[in-house]
C-alpha cells in the first residue's frame, strides 16, 4: 500500500471543457466495470497490524459480485480515507480499483457538492442547497479522475455501470476517452422536477454528463419523466418515447428500474435461531411492551425524523398511545457528520427525544428508545422481527430499502408498514398504510390505525407486500438493467 499522495494539480475549467484524446483499451482489461463513489470493501486491521479487506454488507455488492466474477470484473471507487493512495488489488474474484481523494476533495466534492448541493436539491430542497463554484470545480476534477481510472481498466467493448449522484459527469467523460464502451448509469436518489433542477448553475454540464450514458436508470417513472422533459425542453434534444437523440445519432435511453433487496437472505437471517434469541432478549430489555413501533434510518434530514418524533410525542402526551404499553424504537446511523445540516439534525433529535421522554416516561421506562448508532445485520433483523408497526416516513427518498427489509424479515403476517407517499418504495408497496409526512395529524391517525387495524386487514396487506418484495429482488433489478443496457445502441 502506498500512503503518500500528491495529486497532480488539474485546472477544473479545462477538465470540463477541453476535448479529450481517446485512450486505447488495455489488452487485459475487465469486461464489466462498476464505478461508484465508494468501494464495496471495508478495511480492517487485526491485533498484529495486518490489513485485510472485507466485502461490505449491502445489496448492491451482493447483486453485482457474481456478475463481476463471471465477467472478469472491476470495481472503481474511493476507499474512504483521504490523502492516501492504495494500489489496485484482487478481492474475491474481482479487481478492486481504489481512486484517491485529498482531504480538500473530500470536503469540496463529497461533503460539499455531492452532499450539500446535489443531495438537498434532488430531495425537493428540503434543506437549502448551497452553490459554491469551488465545490463544482472539485466535482469536475474528481469525476474526471474516476472516468480516467475506469477507462484504464475497462477492456475493449466492455460494459461500464456508473452509480449515483456523486458521479454524474463520468458517463460523458468516459465516452470521450473510450467510445467503444457500453455505458450505463443508475441514479439511486430522486431526479428532481425540472423547475428545481434548473436552479443548478451547472445544469447544462450535469445533463450532458448523464446523456453520455447509453442507458440512464431511475428509481421511479417520475424521475425518468423529469429527465426526459429536461432533455427535450432545456437541452433542445429530440425525445422519442424513452430515448433522447444525440447529435452523433446515438440514443441515450431513460427508464425506471426500482432497486430492491435480497429478500430471501433477509428472511433467512431473521429466522436464524440466534437472531430469534436476540429478538426475544431485545423485547425483554425494553420491558415486553404490547406494541412496538420501529424507525430505522440514516440520520438524514430527508428521512422526516423531526416530524415523526413530534407525532409520537403528541400521541404519548395525549394518551392516545399508552406509554406503559407502547414503545417506539428509533435507531439512526451516524451519517455525513461534518456537514452542518447533519450536525444540526443530530442536536435537534437529541433534544426532541429527551424532552418527550422526560414528560411522558414512567420511572425506569422511556416510551421512545433512541439509539444514534450503527447495528450489525443480525441485530437489524432482530429489530424488524419484533416491530408490530414499521414507520418509514421520509420527506423524500429515492427508494427506501428499510421498508423492503422489514417486509422480508417480518414473517408474522400481522406486521404493518406505515410508509411515506414520497418514498420511491410507495410506487411498489401499495398495500402499506400511506402517510403524507408533512401532515402530522394525518400521520398520527395512520399510526393509530396501523396499530389497531383488524388482524385480517393487516394480514391481507402484509401478504401482498411480501409477494411484491420476494418477486422483485435486487438480482432481478441488476439483471433487468444489464439486459436492457446490452440491447441499447444506435
Ligand atoms: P439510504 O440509502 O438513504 O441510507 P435506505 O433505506 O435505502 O436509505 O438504506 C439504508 C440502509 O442502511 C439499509 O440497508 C439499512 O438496513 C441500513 N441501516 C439503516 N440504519 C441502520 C442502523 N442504525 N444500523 C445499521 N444499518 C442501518
Ligand atoms: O442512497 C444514497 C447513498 O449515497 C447510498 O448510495 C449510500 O449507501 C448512502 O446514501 C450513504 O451515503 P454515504 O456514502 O455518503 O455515506
Amino acid at each position: 500500500m502506498t500512503t503518500e499522495f500528491n495529486p497532480a494539480p488539474t485546472d477544473p475549467e479545462a477538465a470540463a471543457e477541453e476535448p479529450t484524446t481517446p485512450m486505447d483499451a488495455p489488452s487485459d482489461g475487465a469486461s464489466f466495470v462498476v464505478v461508484a463513489n465508494r468501494l464495496p470493501v471495508d478495511r480492517t486491521t487485526d491485533d498484529e497490524g495486518e490489513v485485510s479487506w472485507r466485502t461490505s454488507p449491502g445489496g448492491l455488492v451482493t447483486a453485482l459480485e457474481p456478475v463481476m466474477r463471471r465477467n472478469g470484473g472491476a470495481w472503481v471507487g474511493w476507499h474512504g480515507a483521504p490523502d492516501e493512495k492504495v494500489e489496485a488489488f484482487e478481492h474475491d474474484g474481482f479487481q478492486v480499483v481504489p481512486v484517491p481523494l485529498t482531504a480538500d476533495e473530500v470536503e469540496e466534492y463529497y461533503e460539499g457538492f455531492s452532499n450539500a448541493t446535489l443531495w438537498p436539491l434532488y430531495h425537493d430542497a428540503v434543506a437549502f442547497p448551497e452553490f459554491h463554484r469551488e465545490w463544482w470545480d472539485a466535482y469536475v476534477v474528481v469525476n474526471k479522475r474516476f472516468a480516467e481510472r475506469a477507462a484504464e481498466v475497462a477492456g475493449e467493448g466492455a460494459t461500464v455501470w456508473v452509480q449515483d449522484y456523486q458521479l454524474q459527469l463520468v458517463p460523458q467523460m468516459l465516452r470521450a476517452l473510450r467510445p467503444d464502451l457500453k455505458i450505463g448509469f443508475f441514479l439511486h436518489i430522486p431526479f428532481p422536477p425540472v423547475e428545481l433542477f434548473l436552479q443548478l448553475p451547472w445544469r447544462r454540464q450535469v445533463l450532458e454528463g448523464l446523456l453520455g450514458a447509453d442507458l440512464v436508470g431511475f428509481q421511479t417513472a417520475g424521475g425518468a419523466a423529469n429527465f426526459l422533459r429536461l432533455s427535450r425542453n432545456n437541452a433542445e434534444r429530440k425525445v422519442k418515447g424513452d430515448a433522447v437523440e444525440m447529435p452523433d445519432g446515438r440514443l441515450s435511453r431513460a427508464r425506471a428500474f426500482p432497486i430492491s433487496i435480497d429478500a430471501q437472505s433477509f428472511n433467512d437471517m431473521a429466522n436464524d435461531p440466534e437472531v430469534i434469541k436476540q429478538s426475544e432478549a431485545l423485547l425483554e430489555e425494553i420491558g415486553n411492551p404490547e406494541i412496538v413501533f420501529l424507525g430505522v434510518d440514516r440520520l438524514d434530514y430527508t428521512k422526516g425524523l423531526r416530524q415523526r418524533i413530534r407525532a409520537f410525542g403528541e400521541l404519548f402526551e395525549s394518551g392516545q398511545l399508552d406509554p406503559s404499553k407502547t414503545v417506539f424504537i428509533q435507531v439512526a446511523t451516524p451519517s455525513r457528520e461534518r456537514v452542518e445540516e447533519y450536525r444540526k439534525l443530530r442536536d435537534d433529535i437529541d433534544l426532541l427525544v429527551g424532552r418527550i421522554n422526560s414528560h411522558t416516561a414512567d420511572l425506569g421506562r422511556d416510551p421512545i428508545v433512541y439509539r444514534h448508532a450503527s447495528f450489525g445485520r443480525d441485530m437489524m433483523a432482530a429489530m424488524y422481527r419484533i416491530a408490530d408497526v414499521m414507520v418509514v416516513t421520509p420527506l423524500r427518498d429515492g427508494m427506501n430499502l428499510v421498508a423492503k427489509e422489514y417486509i422480508a424479515c417480518h414473517d408474522d403476517p400481522e406486521g404493518a408498514l406505515v410508509l411515506s407517499e414520497f418514498a420511491g418504495a410507495a410506487h411498489e408497496l401499495k398495500q402499506a398504510y400511506m402517510v403524507n409526512p408533512y401532515d402530522i395529524n394525518g400521520m398520527k391517525d395512520t399510526l393509530l390505525k396501523a396499530a389497531a387495524d383488524s388482524p385480517a386487514n393487516r394480514r391481507r396487506r402484509m401478504r401482498a407486500l411480501r409477494k411484491q418484495v420476494f418477486t422483485h429482488t435486487i438480482d432481478k433489478w441488476a439483471d433487468d438493467f444489464l439486459t436492457e443496457l446490452r440491447g441499447t445502441g444506435h
